[in-house]
């Protein structure tokens, strides 16, 4: 790992250990998470058109506090899988895997929010983060350990996804 690779690396741990602060901002900064123009050729429109029911924003993300509050109380174990169903641009799944020693998924319906996560996942060096484009309703679960839901749905299509999950 390069040295650059362990200071970011080292800036999460410290905050996830409690041995050091950093904002959301330092956090994304060293998570390399970097937000793109989203609808620069028009595909967020296109997109909400085909999926109405679905929610895009990005607002409402897990801030950093409550994602170490989550890997703080779940410490995942090597053999299980973390997934975000709505991963936005993986603020949940890079930090889980700089603190973490599970593997990761990461489905967003997005491009340009995949997008941005391989970069992520490239200039961080995991190999354990799969991201997957496509439609979390759409998914099979069934190696799943941890699942996060953080409002990628509106009602109709939640209580769908709830209704797959119940195998109903
Ligand atoms: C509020 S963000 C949450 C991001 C992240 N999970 C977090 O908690 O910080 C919800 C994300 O879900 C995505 N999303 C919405 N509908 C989806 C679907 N059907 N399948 C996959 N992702 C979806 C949106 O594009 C958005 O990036």
């Amino acid at each position: 790992m390069s040295s650059e690779r362990r200071t970011r690396a080292a800036i999460v741990r410290k905050f996830h250990d409690g041995s050091a602060e950093a904002s959301d901002s330092i956090l994304e900064r060293a998570l390399r998470i970097a937000p793109g123009d989203e609808d620069r050729d028009g595909a967020l429109s296109a997109l909400l058109q085909r999926f109405g029911n679905q929610n895009f924003s990005f607002f409402g993300g897990t801030p950093f506090h409550e994602i170490r509050e989550i890997f703080r109380a779940i410490s995942p174990q090597p053999h299980e899988v973390f997934c975000d169903a709505g991963a936005g641009y993986g603020h949940v799944v890079f930090y889980g895997a700089c603190v973490a020693p599970c593997r990761f998924r990461a489905i967003e319906i997005l491009p340009i929010r995949c997008a941005a996560m391989q970069r992520t996942a490239q200039q961080l060096g995991l190999g354990n983060v799969e991201i997957v484009e496509g439609d979390a309703l759409t998914q099979n679960y069934d190696d799943v350990s941890y699942l996060l839901l953080n409002s990628p749905f509106f009602p109709d299509a939640a209580a769908q996804f709830i209704g797959k999950l119940a195998g109903t």
